[in-house]
């Protein structure tokens, strides 16, 4: 098996998904950290535990369920990731991505994501939303190091776009419609798995962060490199700890990823709908 080109896993991947459900739908979800209960709202047609999918890394941590999950949402077919796997968690660059590029395979053309992440931005507040318009990366392993898999796409993919601006474009109209505030900013792509020092949060915002977090870069990355278009969204689950006396906790991570789950559902429902 060590001999497996990354091209061959993914077809050994897709071929034993393919055997028990047949239907190809284009969009596909990754739900982050305290961020599964949009799951309950799929209708779901077949779940399929990581742990019977060849390749698949099995997900660690805590509010991560580990199951891709078909179905519809809001009657739209979707490919669902529910439980994502973290550079921190100890896989490499290449397991972490690994569940993208399925997807790529199994015919999904456009990615949604969702992650948690701390606040920089003196205008944000616990609770909020921000649709992620760039990233940095700060120290994260890029996925794609190492021999190009030309099947999968270019050597030096472009990032003039990582996150579709069209896409950005439909999530604001939806968002006014609904009534739902959004934030837009650059996502800080960091490997944890500690939260940041009081010096971290100061330079990851002062070098052009509005907030941070310690997924979707990585994936993004994949995503772009195999031509799926992009739309990722951080919930804010704290304000980092500033000049404060306080501490941060995943406890409260998950709390207020949770809390602000319904209007992360509603956001993605309306998105779906217009894919
Ligand atoms: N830092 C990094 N990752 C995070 C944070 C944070 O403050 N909050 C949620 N994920």
């Amino acid at each position: 098996m060590g001999n497996t080109s990354i091209v061959q896993q993914i077809e050994e991947a897709v071929r034993s998904i393919r055997a028990v459900y047949s239907l190809e739908p284009r969009i596909g979800i990754v739900l982050g950290s305290g961020l599964g209960n949009l799951a309950q709202e799929i209708v779901a047609e077949k779940e399929i535990a990581y742990t019977d999918i060849p390749h698949f890394p099995v997900s660690t941590v805590e509010g991560h369920q580990g199951k891709l999950i078909f179905g519809t949402l809001n009657g739209v077919p979707v490919a669902v990731l529910s439980g994502r796997f973290h550079y921190y968690e100890g896989y490499s660059p290449q397991q972490v991505v690994f569940p993208i590029r399925v997807l790529k395979f199994l015919g999904v053309e456009t990615l949604l994501l969702s992650n948690a992440a701390g606040g920089m931005n003196a205008r944000f507040h616990v609770g909020d939303l921000m649709i992620i318009h760039d990233h940095i990366s700060f120290f994260i392993v890029n996925p794609l190091l190492g021999r190009n898999e030309s099947q999968l796409g270019p050597r030096f993919p472009d990032m003039s776009e990582p996150y579709s601006k069209a896409l950005i474009q439909k999530a604001k109209a939806i968002a006014g419609r609904l009534n739902i505030p959004l934030h837009e900013g650059v996502y800080a792509g960091v490997t944890g798995p500690t939260f940041e020092t009081r010096a971290e949060y100061k330079f990851l915002h002062l070098a052009g962060g509005d907030a941070v977090g310690m997924s979707t870069v990585q994936e993004v990355i994949a995503a772009r490199h195999v031509g799926m278009s992009v739309f990722a969204i951080s919930v804010i689950t704290d304000l980092g700890i500033r000049e404060e006396d306080n501490i941060i906790t995943h406890e409260e991570v998950l709390a207020a990823a949770a809390a602000a789950e319904p209007k992360l559902t509603a956001l993605f429902k309306g998105l779906v709908a217009e894919l």
